[in-house]
């Protein structure tokens, strides 16, 4: 068995993948399921167990998409990544518009957040091996102001202990979950200035640790864009040292490596016959040789896994990028496919 699960599972590492429920349950693509099944050991919900998702309309929840994917795995063999508790992103409209227009108080709010970790930790309990409890807190140097800060909508309603309760909520709510913080742009130090991420994150977490909050892993979401230029192997594997040396385990969350769509680079192509693409690979195989080489890194989980069903094209479209991850519109495999492969 030459699949990436199977030569992952060698370095007891997890190899994992973003799971679009639509598109497992498509039964005009059968595909997606197959390569979901055959080269993945770990899952994660795409969307699915998203508050918006799981609570649509307030008090009704939907927990039918999730509980199928928790069903799948199970099925496959599969460990589950619980994606995510707290995040300023895809909230129920009841929410945000209930603080906005002030029927939903400051003291209702964290209650109800408190509610919704404890629900929905609870309902998965013993069968999510890592959570997201907390996920994109931080600010980034382009933003205003370029001093890392924490940013979004809870921190600017309940202030910066909301991430202390939040991991203690989940921990009392399922013991045994790996309770991890998940952020995007820590995948290596800067200056270790005031507009430096990754150095931000580090002492936020130290801090927490510190302070006896309960949280067990720093997930490093790693989504790239090849402009940006390529990081190595040791710029990588120092941050991720940096974090396991503070007793944390690491994850890579959400790997995914887009390209420009410029003149002479289009929809469909491959690797193989555009080689200016080549960066993507090299960053995927920087990511991985770095997680193999940190001791504590458990799994590194790609956000999708094929071209036709990536975020990057609707997300990133000015400029438009794609290309992002590790098989092509056809489920043909990319040269990050066999970079990856073979560095297990
Ligand atoms: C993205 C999904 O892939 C999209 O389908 C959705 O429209 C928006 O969210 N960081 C995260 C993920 O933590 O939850 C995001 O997923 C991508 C960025």
């Amino acid at each position: 068995d030459q699949s990436l699960r199977a030569l992952s599972a060698r370095h007891g590492l997890y190899f994992g993948t973003a799971v679009d429920m639509a598109a497992l349950d498509d039964a005009n693509d059968p595909q997606y399921r197959q390569l979901v099944q055959s080269q993945f050991n770990s899952v994660t919900a795409e969307n699915v167990m998203k508050w918006e998702s799981l609570e649509p309309t307030r008090g009704n929840y939907n927990w039918g998409p999730a509980d199928k994917l928790i069903e799948f795995a199970k099925k496959n063999n599969q460990k589950v990544r619980g994606h995510v508790l707290v995040w300023q992103n895809q909230l129920p409209p009841w929410l945000t518009e209930g603080v906005n227009n002030g029927t939903i108080s400051t003291t209702e709010l964290r209650e109800l957040l408190r509610k919704h970790i404890t629900t929905v930790v609870k309902r998965y309990k013993g069968k999510i091996w890592q959570w997201d409890v907390v996920n994109e807190a931080a600010s980034d140097p382009w933003d205003n102001p370029p001093t890392i800060h924490l940013k979004g909508f809870w921190a600017q309603h309940l202030g910066a202990g909301y991430i202390a309760d939040a991991f203690r909520w989940a921990r009392a709510a399922d013991p045994s979950a790996l309770l991890f913080y998940n952020d995007y742009n820590l995948e290596a130090f800067g200056d270790k200035g005031a507009s430096d991420k990754t150095w931000y994150v580090y002492k936020m977490v130290k801090q927490l640790r510190q302070s006896g909050v309960p949280i067990d892993g720093l997930g490093s979401q790693g989504h790239l864009g090849t402009q940006y230029g390529n990081y190595n192997v040791f710029q990588v594997k120092e941050a991720l040292d940096a974090f396991s040396d503070l007793g944390l385990a690491t994850a890579f969350t959400e790997v995914d490596v887009r390209s420009q769509m410029t003149p002479g680079v289009q929809a469909g192509d491959s690797n193989e016959i555009n080689p200016r693409l080549q960066a993507s690979s090299d960053n995927y195989s920087v990511l991985l040789q770095a997680c193999l080489a940190n001791r504590h890194c458990l799994s590194y989980t790609v956000w999708g896994f094929a071209d036709n069903h990536s975020w990057v094209p609707t997300w990133f479209s000015n400029p438009p990028e794609g290309l992002a991850t590790l098989y092509d519109e056809s489920y043909q495999p990319k040269r990050a496919f066999y970079a990856v492969k073979g560095d297990l």
